[in-house]
């Protein structure tokens, strides 16, 4: 019987799936296991179904042992996993894509809502039962009706949050090294493709939808928070470390930028201090697929996953199946 590992309780849909699948064991605290008690745990397990705060790595796969199969992460990001090691070991990494991209777009639109309308720090204003009066001048934001967007990667998650941003009379601009479809550039009221540098000076909002990789960590350094318009907003849906937080807080200090809006961050759950004592940034907790729906659904596509390998048959989102199809070296290590 295999034996299925789950790492962290996840909602009933994959639970419901997985019980009956073999000899399932669901982590019972609540919080990530350390790196100690996850290896304990994956000793012998055919299957693994981890969350994005597990480090899926070389030494995790050793301490499973050979018999593992697949690792199904429940998330579409998979910069906690070392893809290479489990091509190499021959396990399959599989993720949770297309469930959470309205999810996450929607959150996108509503912390640049936040932001650039100063509807938190009105909040805090409100709940500190300070006096205020209504006047003309009071808590002025920023419009976005005829701004630009400028979204960094032009995934489905980047796209969704485009066509939202298009319905709020916003412009867009994208970068990303390879160009957008013709129809996807059309239907996003002709979305144009330009240099990093050059949509962080021209854009009003700029939006990060890129994964975490070596190439994005720190894409968004002090330089070239600099670079942005003094009036411009940062939105972070992606990845924390995609932005050097501590110049952040810098720039956001001293004005270089306007404001920003982050559901990620760079040491989660830690948020950088500096961050926490400014008034112009939004801060919420990683929420991006945070609807009961949605992780109903990320649960169930990674049980599914799970099903699929275990009887031999093609996962529905793998990650390195072609990889593991074209066999040791494939991915040049
Ligand atoms: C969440 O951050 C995810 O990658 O799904």
């Amino acid at each position: 019987m295999a034996r299925i590992v789950v790492t962290r309780q996840i909602p009933d849909p994959g639970i419901e799936l997985l019980t009956g699948a073999g000899e399932l064991w669901v982590s019972p605290h609540d919080r990530a296991l350390s790196v100690e008690e996850l290896h304990d745990a994956v000793l012998g397990a055919d299957a693994v179904v981890a969350l994005l705060h597990d480090r899926i790595d070389d030494a995790l796969f050793e301490a499973a042992g050979p018999q593992l199969r697949v690792v199904a992460n429940v998330a579409v990001g998979y910069d906690n996993v070392d893809v290479p090691a489990a091509t190499r070991r021959g396990v399959l990494i599989t993720n949770t894509p297309g469930v959470l991209t309205d999810a996450t777009a929607d959150l996108t639109i509503a912390l640049m809502l936040m932001v650039t309308r100063r509807l938190a720090e009105g909040e805090r204003l409100i709940r500190a039962r300070a006096p205020w009066r209504w006047n003309m001048f009071m808590m002025l934001g920023s419009g976005i009706q005829g701004k630009t967007l400028g979204i960094v990667g032009l995934g489905a998650i980047g796209q969704a949050t485009a066509r939202r941003a298009r319905a709020f009379g916003m412009r867009i601009a994208y970068a990303q090294r390879s160009r957008a479809s013709e129809r996807v550039e059309a239907e996003l009221g002709g979305a144009r493709q330009m240099p990093l540098e050059e949509l962080l000076a021209t854009a009003d909002v700029v939006s990060l939808h890129c994964p975490l990789t070596d190439q994005t960590r720190h894409l968004i350094d002090a330089k070239r928070l600099r670079s942005m318009k003094r009036t411009a907003f940062l939105v972070n849906t992606s990845r924390g470390p995609v932005i050097d937080e501590a110049a952040l807080a810098l720039a956001l200090a001293d004005g270089a930028i306007a404001g920003a809006a982050l559901d990620v961050f760079e040491r989660e759950p830690e948020v950088d201090k500096g961050l926490l004592a400014l008034d112009n940034v939004v801060l919420v907790p990683h929420l991006g697929s945070a609807t009961i729906e949605t992780r109903g659904a990320m649960a169930e596509l990674a049980a599914r996953n799970v099903l699929a390998v275990l009887a031999g048959e093609p996962p529905p989102t793998p990650v390195n199946a072609a990889e593991l199809r074209a066999g040791p070296g494939a991915d040049g290590r």
